[in-house]
């Protein structure tokens, strides 16, 4: 079953800064040339890299060529669509302070108005600030131009508001776009669609019916190397972004329509209902853990401390995290929203449970089997779907017997489209102009009111955090957690 219904966008000049850098080879790129081959846009516009390393337009081409060759799917590479493809890129080398880099970045732009003009910043933070100041020149900045950033957006709140103020000086809130990737996954929009194009899950959607709601983000893979993860750690790298956006799109009232700020006024309604975890209930209410390594005769893998430099050593970041939150208001108050996140834990998968309560009275006798409660997977990655696990009597004709079975709807045994990675969404909506997928001012700064005493107590706390080994699914303390209000973790093995 086919299901993409492709709508052009207008001619765009995308300036990318840090066009050398691994994001705009990995995402940026491949996202880019998805879009191209799909006819979303073509040869009319620009995709214009700008950094400080000496390149020319030859040199970020056949960087851009390469880039396709190695992160897009063979069976979507085609000659003569990436030639046509590689003609949009062009290359100015600029040190944000160099003036003729940036004469030569404003003969590179169109004056023609009806050409959309974006600004990407895939570089550090600390440089926002200049390069913004620049782009508030009359030659670069106009007021349909937009800006895209990502995260890091601070590492607390207050260097959070010091991005978004240097950034506030030059574009307005509308003309700014907050990537959280998340946001442009596929499956992550279809909670959208799950809960507000269907009419039977909203009415039990709230602590009458539903007992608690888990947010799995596993990851096998580990930190690796990237310096910027032992500076972030767990917390920040994922529950502050990624992890609470998605319990806002589970948490939110229904939005009006799905115009951009009906929607983030939702959610940000979520995080500022959400109960501050400070001082003493940080004990409680989290865990973090970094893992360690393993070896034996089959396998060897590095911990979190042995893959540091000698400087960093003794590191106390958490590579884990898992807390429950709760949000105080009607429809969620008593029904705690469990979250866990990890590097280098037993397998990659990120879901989101929905755990609905048990049955108020069981017509069947004990041999005929306890009726478990209703159970409502949605799986973001891989393997996207949802299960709904519901109970059904044994089929035979010895007597009653009830069973567990699931109602499965996998993505990719219904539609046989590739799905689109979230950058290929996100990329493109920047030029149609709909921010309904990227955060909000007022949102970010929300969630890091609520992460930042968490960050504060642990680090002020006299204990590392507890050793889990590479491969598991956390410190036992994530049990614990869990198992103290008399409920589990969903495991792989009940899907
Ligand atoms: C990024 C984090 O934002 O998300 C990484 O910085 C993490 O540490 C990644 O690995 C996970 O994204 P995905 O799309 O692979 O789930």
């Amino acid at each position: 079953m086919s299901s993409s219904r492709i709508i052009p966008v207008p001619a765009f000049d995308y300036v990318v800064f840090g066009a050398t850098g691994d994001l705009t080879r990995r995402k940026l790129i491949p996202a880019l040339y998805y879009r191209f081959k799909d006819g979303q846009f073509d040869e009319q516009s620009r995709i214009i890299g700008v950094s400080r390393t000496a390149w020319d337009d030859k040199k970020f081409k056949d960087v851009a060529r390469q880039a396709v060759g190695e992160f897009v799917e063979k069976s979507f590479q085609d000659k003569e669509t990436i030639d046509r493809f590689i003609s949009c890129f062009s290359y100015v080398t600029n040190d944000v302070t160099d003036k003729e880099g940036w004469a030569e970045l404003r003969d590179s732009l169109r004056e023609d108005e009806n050409i959309v003009r974006a600004f990407y910043l895939a570089v550090a933070p600390n440089i926002f600030e200049p390069i913004c100041t620049y782009l508030a020149r009359r030659k670069y900045w106009r007021e349909s131009a937009r800006v895209v950033v990502e995260k890091p957006l601070g590492h607390d709140l207050e260097s959070s508001m010091e991005i978004n103020d240097a950034i506030a000086k030059v574009f307005s809130e509308d003309q700014v776009y907050r990537i959280d990737h998340y946001l442009g996954k596929e499956t992550v929009q279809n909670l959208l669609a799950l809960r507000f194009a269907n009419k039977m899950f909203e009415p039990i959607w709230n602590s009458a019916h539903i007992d608690h709601v888990q947010i799995s983000v596993a990851e096998s893979v580990g930190a690796g190397t990237r310096g910027y993860y032992d500076e972030s750690g767990a917390l920040r790298d994922m529950v502050q972004n990624h992890i609470l956006q998605l319990l806002c799109l589970v948490a939110m009232e229904p939005p009006a329509s799905d115009d951009a700020n009906a929607l983030r006024d939702e959610k940000l309604k979520v995080l500022r209902s959400l109960k501050p975890i400070t001082g003493e209930s940080v004990g409680r209410a989290t865990v973090r853990g970094q893992y360690r390594g393993v070896s034996s005769e089959t396998t060897s893998v590095a911990g979190y401390q042995d893959e540091l430099p000698d400087d960093k050593k003794g590191s106390r970041t958490e590579t884990f995290v898992a807390l429950k939150a709760e949000i105080e208001n009607w429809r969620w108050a008593g029904v705690p929203f469990y979250i866990r996140t990890g590097k280098r834990l037993a397998t990659r998968v990120s879901e989101i449970v929905i755990q609905f309560r048990e049955i108020p009275h069981s017509i069947f006798d004990r041999a005929e089997g306890a009726p478990k409660a209703n159970k409502l997977v949605i799986r973001l990655q891989p393997d996207e779907g949802v299960k709904l696990f519901m109970m059904i009597k044994d089929p035979g004709p010895g007597g009653m017997r009830l069973r567990e079975v699931h109602l499965n709807l996998s993505f990719a045994e219904t539609f046989a489209d590739r799905t689109p990675e979230a950058y290929e969404r996100l990329l493109l909506d920047v030029i149609r102009g709909n921010q309904t997928l990227f955060m909000r001012r007022d949102e970010l700064e929300a969630a890091w009111r609520w992460v930042d005493p968490i960050r504060e107590a642990w680090d002020a706390a006299s204990e590392p955090p507890q050793p889990y080994t590479a491969g598991t699914w956390g410190p036992t303390g994530s049990v614990a957690l869990i198992e103290r209000d008399g409920r589990t973790w969903h495991e792989e093995s009940d899907f």
